[in-house]
């Protein structure tokens, strides 16, 4: 929204009013939905709050918002009555199209955190700024002269990138594959979406973890798919459940996180690995092994990927640099047999044409040169240090409440509440004093669990952000 003009004779609430009431008009904010917060809008705006009160005033005298009372200012349901000629009925297209809207809990989080910057932020899975490689990235841009292709590219990738984690793949994770096996994807999120769009139809079964990562939670359930859950136990989920929901069900794939899950942080033990792969083969089900944090191994040492002790060929495996250099790169790659990569990047080559080559080149830089590994290693031991700091703000500020087992790699800390308190209002009392948290039902856990991200927030960050949550708890507690 731009700012309003200071030497305009209108009224600043005026020129904010019309302006907001064009934005609802041309459809940025659908019936239903809220505007920003009076202070965030003042703010963006660089008005007094009073102005952006006055002009949301205006705007409910003309009946085209309402206030929610603790919820905000929401542009009013009936305005599609009120100009049925004028736009299409947006609300009807948005409710209608076959992807699944996120969870609330995350929609609400996602809420908090753009409208308030100063918030701790323990829920997004994420690195914070200072973690990135922006240094490293920085280099590469200045010394070493861009020579990519700036044409449509090969929808599986920019051939040097892939032929560099054919190298990459073997050195640090064992993993073997050859250039025309690996597809670069916009993240492993895109990865997982192909595989689900290509490879399976609605009504088809697949197996996933209990609890398992949230936006692919979502993302099945827009492909139609029927979703069945692996309990994960503290060294995984147990390959005989794949047996049984086999003999139930007809599953055609198995959806899994095994080293550092997300969000258990768990690592599924060396002999279910060989079991699992033994199960897989023998009903002739792939397996597809979502592997984002392997890299991020505290201890240097990650267990080994199922691709890497694969021999039936059943896995397809998922990697992406957004946990372990940049998530804003989009870089991922898929390694799978050639007819998959081949059926994927044609897909592709529909959705999008492929990635842009820019942040490609960069990875290729980047992961061929020994940047890489100054900075894998300054991660693991930062992820390492803040987990640490966590862990010691935990025992501190809520010995009795909450236990964990800490994780060997990855970014979060998943926590099981000692008494059951409820999900929404201790997520509540936590937005009241500053700090923000995944609850464990997003995962589709039963309740009772917290999962906690550690490398978002600085170190200064998480003790205090565990003091703000240790007074949410007791303010819940004692509210019992
Ligand atoms: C287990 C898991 N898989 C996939 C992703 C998607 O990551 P990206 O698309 O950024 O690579 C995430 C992100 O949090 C994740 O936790």
């Amino acid at each position: 929204m731009r700012k309003p003009d200071r030497t305009s004779k209108k009224p600043l609430y005026q020129q904010i009013s019309d302006e907001m009431e064009r934005s609802i008009i041309y459809g940025e904010y659908p019936p239903g939905s809220f505007l920003p917060s009076e202070r965030k809008l003042a703010e963006r705006l660089e008005v007094n709050r009073s102005t952006v009160v006055q002009a949301y005033e205006e705007l409910r005298a003309r009946g085209i918002v309402e206030s929610i009372s603790g919820s905000g200012t929401m542009v009013s349901n009936h305005i599609w009555g009120i100009r049925p000629n004028l736009t299409p009925n947006w609300r009807q297209y948005v409710e209608g199209g076959t992807f699944a809207p996120n969870l609330p809990y995350i929609r609400r989080v996602r809420e908090v955190l753009r409208e308030r910057e100063s918030i701790i932020d323990f829920a997004s899975g994420e690195l914070s700024a200072d973690l990135f490689p922006n240094e490293a990235i920085k280099q590469l841009m200045r010394d070493i002269p861009f020579e990519a292709y700036l044409g449509y590219d090969d929808p599986s990738g920019y051939l040097p990138l892939r032929e560099t984690l054919v190298g990459f793949l073997e050195e640090r994770l064992r993993i073997r594959a050859t250039e025309a096996s690996i597809l670069i994807t916009s993240g492993s999120q895109q990865s997982l979406y192909l595989i689900m769009q290509c490879l399976l139809a609605p009504g088809d079964a697949v197996a996933i973890e209990d609890p398992s990562y949230y936006y692919s939670l979502s993302m099945f359930q827009s492909a139609g798919l029927r979703i069945f859950r692996l309990p994960v136990k503290e060294d995984g989920i147990e390959p005989e459940d794949i047996m049984n929901l086999y003999r139930q069900h007809r599953i055609r794939m198995i959806f899994l996180n095994p080293n550092y899950q997300n969000p258990t942080g768990t690592i599924l033990h060396a002999s279910k690995r060989e079991a699992l792969l033994k199960i897989a083969a023998e009903l002739g089900i792939p397996i597809v092994e979502d592997d984002p944090f392997s890299l991020t191994s505290f201890d240097h040492c990650p267990p080994d990927t199922l691709k890497s002790i694969d021999t039936h060929g059943s896995v397809l495996y998922v990697g992406s640099l957004s946990k372990v250099a940049a998530s804003g790169l989009r870089i991922g790659w898929l390694v799978a047999p050639q007819a998959v990569v081949q059926r994927l990047a044609d897909a592709r080559q529909q959705m999008d044409f492929g990635l842009s080559i820019v942040p490609q080149w960069l990875a290729n830089k980047f992961l061929g040169s020994d940047l890489f590994d100054q900075h894998i290693h300054f991660l693991r031991d930062s992820l390492s240090l803040k987990q640490h700091v966590m862990i010691r703000s935990l025992q501190q500020e809520l010995p009795d409440q909450i236990s964990f087992t800490p994780a060997r790699g990855g970014l979060n800390l998943w926590c099981t509440i000692q008494d059951k308190l409820d999900d929404q209002k201790l997520l509540e009392e936590a937005i009241k004093r500053g700090v923000v948290f995944m609850p464990g039902t997003v995962f589709g856990s039963e309740p009772g669990h917290l999962r906690l991200c550690f490398a978002r927030p600085s170190m200064d960050e998480i003790a205090s952000g565990i003091s703000k949550l240790a007074q949410a708890f007791h303010a819940l507690t004692q509210k019992c």
